[in-house]
């Protein structure tokens, strides 16, 4: 299937792996890739530049398709080395970044400079419309029902796609609760190119996380998300667990005058504890509502194959006849 998508990033399927923190590594992102979508590598999951530059190294030694590269903006006072990040991804030959978080501005001279397309995930058509005036490439629109952080707005994908589609001029993709080909079909209909997975992508074999974290995907149903830090503004979208609950109970105790001191031991540190070691009650880790669309564990291939396999299904037999 070939659309701006695929065409930009030199990929086969108009499939996306979104940046997941300590999930993003080699193994998943080559996986998808050779699957014929586009792996990302989640650049903050690793310790420094010198590590990334290690990480998509070692991805080439596992893939000769195109991967990306997952640049986080975080709201925080002791930045990240993003420069050393960015020299990271142009030296490694990376040909595509997917930014999140904040503002892109600041690396997008020397990404383009270095013919590198940037696709910037956005939650609300304000943002898109930023990234687009700023010389983003496409964007990566995430609804309210993602995993991670959807923002403050709370808009779901079936509004916010065609409102997307409505002032975009650049290509998007769907993102937030996209799973199978009937997501991509929709996705299309709607009027993006394409479409990005986390959580999908997360309960996958080659995902290199504990077991627990796959099967309690597959355990979980769409009533089993909940919104934390949003007195916060940072509002996240995390699998409920005794820790997530915990955390709630505080929120709703503290109201405004609640701090990130406050809720620091279910959302600090955590995410070691779960992805690596299966702790699933650590504390707080993004999930998205389509975990309750989710109920195996495949290859990255056979998921990617089955998808295509059933958006040309649908485009081809149900929708044709409806023309
Ligand atoms: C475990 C997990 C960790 C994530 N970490 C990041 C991250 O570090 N940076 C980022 O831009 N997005 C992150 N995301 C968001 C995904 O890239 C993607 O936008 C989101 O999962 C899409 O929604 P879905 O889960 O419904 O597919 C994360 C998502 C999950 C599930």
């Amino acid at each position: 299937m070939r659309t701006k998508i695929t065409e930009m990033f030199g990929i086969e399927h108009p499939i996306i792996q979104g940046g997941m923190h300590m999930v993003g590594y080699a193994e998943l992102a080559a996986a998808v890739s050779n699957a014929g979508g586009l792996g990302i590598i989640t650049g903050l999951s690793q310790p420094s530049a010198a590590a990334l530059a290690d990480e998509i190294a070692r991805c080439r030694t596992m893939t000769d398709k195109p991967f990306g590269v997952n640049l986080t903006f975080l709201p925080i006072v002791n930045a990240p080395d993003y420069a050393g990040m960015v020299k990271a991804i142009i030296d490694g030959g990376v040909k595509a970044v997917e930014t999140a978080g904040n503002n892109p501005q600041a690396v997008l001279p020397a990404l383009h400079e270095a013919g590198v397309k940037v696709i910037h995930k956005c939650t609300a058509v304000r943002h898109a419309l930023k990234a687009q005036r700023i010389g983003c490439d496409a964007v990566s629109v995430d609804g309210f029902e993602c995993g991670g952080h959807p923002g403050e707005d709370d808009i779901p994908n079936f509004i916010l796609l065609p409102r997307a589609a409505d002032e975009l001029e650049i290509p998007f993709v769907s993102s937030g609760g996209m799973a199978d080909g009937r997501s991509l079909v929709a996705s299309l209909a709607l009027g993006a190119e394409g479409m990005n997975m986390g959580t999908r992508f997360l309960a996958t074999k080659e995902a290199p996380v504990h077991q627990n974290v796959k099967d309690a995907i597959v355990a979980a149903s769409e009533l089993d998300t909940r919104l934390v830090m949003r007195p916060l503004r940072n509002t996240e979208r995390v699998l409920t667990n005794p820790a997530v609950e915990r955390l709630l109970v505080k929120e709703r105790e503290l109201g405004s005058a609640i701090k990130f001191e406050d809720i620091a031991p279910e959302v600090a540190g955590v995410y070691g504890r779960i992805m690596k070691d299966g702790d699933m009650d650590a504390g707080a880790w993004s999930c998205g509502m389509v975990a309750g669309l989710i109920d195996d564990i495949p290859t990255c291939a056979e998921l990617i194959d089955r998808i295509m396999a059933e958006a040309h299904a649908i485009i081809n037999e149900r929708l044709v006849g409806l023309g």
